[in-house]
C-alpha cells in the first residue's frame, strides 16, 4: 500500500497524488513490486533494479531502489521506502558514447582497404574488359558490382567517422536563410521525383551558430525524408514526393520543421535518434544520433512526429537566445570594452 508518494515521483510514473495514495504498489507498477521481496529477504534490506514504464508514450528507464524497514517490535519487516530516479537520458548518452567508441575504431579498419579495391576493379574493367573472350558482359558487370558497392560502403563508413568524430562546434554568426536555402539547392540537385518547398519568414534571421554543423544536421533530416518517400514508392504508391522546410521565428524559440510526404515514421519513433537504430537495409542508423548531437549542441531539441498525412514531421527546435539580436544596445556594449 502506497502511504506517501512525493511530488517527484508521481511526476516520473505519470499518475495524480491521489490515485497513488492507498494503493498497492503491485497496481501501480507491478514490475517494482517484487522488489519488496528482494528488499526484505536481503541482508543489507536493499534491493536496486532498472525498470521500464510507459509514461505518455514513451519507454522511460527508472533505477528503483527499495530499503525495507526493520519494525522493530514485532521483529518483522515494518514499512519500505521505494525511491527512484529517470536514467533514461543518462543510460542513452552512455550508449552512444560507447557507440561512437566503436564507430571510430570501424570506420578506422574499412576505411583503408576501400580505395585499393575500389581502384583494382577499375583497374581490371579498363584494362582486361577487351581481353575477355567467353563473356565480356558478365565481366564488366561484376567490376561494377564492385565499385558500386564500395561506394555504398565508403558513403557509410563516411556516416561512421563523422559521428565518431563530431567536432565541437564553432559558433559564429550565420544567416538561418542562407544555409537553408544551400543545403535544400544541394538536396535537390541530381534528382526529379522529389519537390522541395521552402517557406522562409521576409525578415533575415541570424542565430549565433556552426553553420557546417547546421547543414549536417539538415542535409540528414532532408536525406531521411528522400528516402522515405523513395521507399513509400517502392512499395508501390506513386504519388509525387514533397518535402517542404519551413523556418518559423516564435517569441522563444526558431523551428527548422522538415515535413514530407513518405511512408511515415516506424513505430517505436523515440528509440530513431539512438546509434545504429535504422530500418533501411543501407542504413547505419546514424543519421539522427548526428543531428540530435548538434541540436543539443546549440541548446536546441530534435522532435519527432507523423504528420496528419501519413508522411513524417521532423523539427529541430533551438532556443530564441542563439537568436542575434537585433541592432540593439549590443554593439555599444562591444563599443565600450574596445576603448
Ligand atoms: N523522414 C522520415 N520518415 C520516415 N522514417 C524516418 C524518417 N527519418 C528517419 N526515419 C526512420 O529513422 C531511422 C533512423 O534514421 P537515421 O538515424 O537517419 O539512420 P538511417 O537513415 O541510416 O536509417 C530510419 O531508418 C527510418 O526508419
Ligand atoms: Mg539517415
Amino acid at each position: 500500500m502506497i502511504h506517501l508518494p512525493n511530488r517527484s515521483a508521481c511526476d516520473l510514473l505519470g499518475i495524480a497524488p491521489d490515485l497513488l495514495l492507498g494503493r498497492p504498489l503491485a497496481e501501480i507498477a507491478p514490475q517494482m513490486a517484487s522488489l519488496l521481496a528482494d528488499a526484505s529477504q536481503s541482508n543489507h534490506k536493499i534491493a536496486q533494479t532498472q525498470v521500464t514504464v510507459m509514461r505518455k508514450d514513451q519507454a522511460r528507464t527508472l533505477l528503483v531502489r527499495v530499503t525495507a524497514e526493520a519494525d522493530g517490535y514485532k521483529g518483522g519487516m515494518g514499512g519500505y521506502v521505494v525511491t527512484f530516479d529517470d536514467v533514461t537520458d543518462q543510460l542513452r548518452d552512455q550508449r552512444t558514447a560507447a557507440w561512437a567508441d566503436v564507430a571510430r575504431r570501424i570506420a578506422h579498419e574499412i576505411k583503408n582497404p576501400l580505395t585499393p579495391i575500389q581502384l583494382s576493379a577499375e583497374r581490371l574493367q579498363r584494362k582486361y574488359v577487351r581481353e575477355i573472350v567467353s563473356d565480356p558482359a558478365v565481366f564488366s558487370q561484376c567490376t561494377e558490382t564492385i565499385i558500386r558497392q564500395v561506394g555504398d560502403l565508403r558513403r557509410m563508413v563516411d556516416e561512421f567517422s563523422s559521428f565518431a568524430r563530431m567536432p565541437a562546434p564553432v559558433f559564429k554568426s550565420e544567416n538561418l536563410h542562407d544555409i537553408i536555402r544551400q543545403t535544400v539547392f544541394l538536396q535537390e540537385m541530381g534528382q526529379r521525383d522529389v519537390t522541395f518547398e521552402t517557406r522562409l519568414p521576409e525578415h533575415a534571421l541570424k542565430m549565433v551558430c556552426d553553420g557546417r554543423l547546421l547543414a549536417q544536421a539538415l542535409t540528414n533530416l532532408l536525406k531521411n525524408a528522400r528516402e522515405s518517400i523513395s521507399a513509400r514508392i517502392e512499395d508501390g504508391d506513386k504519388s509525387p514526393g514533397l518535402i517542404q522546410l519551413t523556418l518559423q521565428s516564435a517569441e522563444d524559440q526558431v523551428d527548422i520543421i522538415i515535413a514530407d510526404n513518405g511512408r511515415g515514421l516506424p513505430e517505436d519513433a523515440d528509440r530513431l535518434v539512438e546509434p545504429y537504430v535504422t530500418t533501411r537495409a543501407k542504413g547505419t542508423g546514424l543519421g539522427l544520433a548526428i543531428v540530435k548531437k548538434i541540436a543539443e549542441e546549440h541548446g536546441g531539441a530534435l522532435l519527432l512526429a507523423n504528420g496528419r498525412d501519413g508522411g513524417a514531421v521532423v523539427t529541430l527546435r533551438f532556443a530564441a537566445d542563439y537568436l542575434e539580436k537585433q541592432a540593439t544596445n549590443e554593439p555599444e556594449r562591444d563599443k565600450r570594452a574596445a576603448e
